[in-house]
């Protein structure tokens, strides 16, 4: 739709957004109309350069030529028909998946949260179906992020933050530990948990890369006590990190591992794979979904991740992040730059993250702003060096406007 094809103005668009919908976001001071490879249009066609990449959805680059041709095709041909038929694009994607991954089986979900939420359901059934009914406890890391349905929310480490104040009580069933310490772990333990779930990287918490140490010590724990290491890739997963999952950058194995975001290309598709003795304890009945799997979506994921590995973007993205960390180390104001491959987030010394994301904004530049001091910047993986030196020059007027105006 374009604002001509519904006879709108774009200060129409807004009011009718604000009079309707239900406004949880703080929205960009602008009507996104189109997007191509790293740019996003205004309604003036002004061209906004995409450090955030749709959070980290976009990471074969904004309407993918691939992936837009899947969708247009398999639109044309089936759009649902719910999981009762074998469908085309679920048996490619799925083998395509599981192969890549070294997985045996798969399980199609329609975002990050319910593919958590499919994850933690697995981990239950398979505790009690095999140990018994007690056997249902997770431990999760303080200041994750797993989503905002009431499984994703109860894992979500944060009590005191927006996503959870006012919908206590959360599930039981889960402890939380120290991010980055096996000790705070190991003392959450008891006989009845089945499962360790993390973030490779804590995302939404702050661009908190694991240690190597932590990832192999919670995976000697889980081995040691039987207990399934589930793994978080809904932010990290398919290549941002410089590798096809975070966890591979550790040298590690998860037993379920969950994926959504950059996965679809831009429609709305999750997942969990696992191993096969895992994935028997969904049996017939146990869980399902009537549009998780959907062939439009299966079809685009498949164009997705095809272009993703046929371009090798993971190694694009460790390569540029690589040339975009060291180029931020420059700025001024820095408290500390965290990151692997292309998610990369800069802690400020002052609490200026909002005048500086909206500085960028109005040097056309989007970024993400997460608590009072930190820039998170999630590109799509076909980003340059050439996009993180344009990327870097308005950062820096931006913040430097933001101090002076302290
Ligand atoms: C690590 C992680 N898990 C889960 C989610 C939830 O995904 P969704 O918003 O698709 O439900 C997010 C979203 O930001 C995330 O970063």
């Amino acid at each position: 739709m374009q604002l001509q094809s519904v006879n709108l103005t774009a200060q129409q668009v807004v009011d009718l957004t604000n009079k309707y919908m239900i406004e949880t976001y703080q929205r960009f001071p602008f009507i996104a109309t189109r997007a191509k490879g790293m740019y996003l249009y205004d309604e003036n066609d002004q061209p906004y350069l995409d450090f955030y990449g749709g959070i980290a959805v976009n990471n074969a680059g904004n309407c993918n030529d691939k992936v837009v041709a899947a969708v247009r095709d398999q639109v044309g041909e089936i759009m649902h028909t719910f999981n009762y038929p074998y469908t085309i694009p679920q048996a490619v994607l799925a083998e395509l998946v599981c192969k890549t991954l070294g997985m045996d089986k798969i399980f199609y979900q329609n975002s990050g949260t319910e593919a958590n939420e499919a994850m933690i359901k697995l981990a239950r059934k398979y505790g009690t179906d095999n140990f018994g009914p007690e056997k249902y406890h997770i431990i999760t890391a303080k200041k994750s992020f797993h989503g905002r349905t009431y499984g994703g929310m109860s894992a979500t480490g944060q009590p005191d933050n927006a996503c959870q104040l006012g919908f206590k009580p959360m599930l039981p069933g889960f402890t939380y530990a120290d991010f980055n310490d096996l000790e705070s772990f190991k003392n959450e333990v008891t006989e009845n948990t089945i499962g360790i779930m993390l973030e490779p990287i804590q995302g939404e918490g702050g661009v908190r890369p694991a240690t190597q140490e932590f990832m192999t010590g919670i995976r000697r724990l889980c081995d040691e006590q039987g207990i399934l290491l589930m793994i978080d890739e809904i932010q990290t997963g398919w290549c941002r990190t410089g590798n096809i999952m975070g966890y591979m950058n550790y040298n590690i194995k998860p037993d379920i591992v969950s994926m959504a975001k950059g996965m679809g290309g831009g429609m709305p598709i999750g997942a969990i794979c696992t191993i096969d003795r895992i994935a028997s304890a969904f049996n017939p009945g146990a869980h399902g979904t009537t549009f998780g799997g959907s062939p439009v979506c299966c079809a685009a994921a498949y164009a997705q991740i095809s272009e993703l590995l046929d371009h090798g973007l993971d190694k694009n993205a460790k390569e540029v992040g690589d040339y975009f960390m060291e180029k931020l180390s420059a700025l001024t104001h820095v408290k500390e730059i965290r990151g692997v491959g292309l998610i990369v987030g800069v802690e400020f010394d002052f609490e200026g993250a909002l005048s500086i994301k909206h500085g960028c904004i109005d040097r056309k530049l989007l970024v993400t702003a997460i608590g009072g001091n930190i820039i998170r910047m999630i590109p799509p993986l076909i980003a340059s060096k050439e996009d993180c030196d344009k990327a870097f020059d308005i950062l820096n007027a931006s913040v430097e406007e933001a101090a002076a105006n302290i």
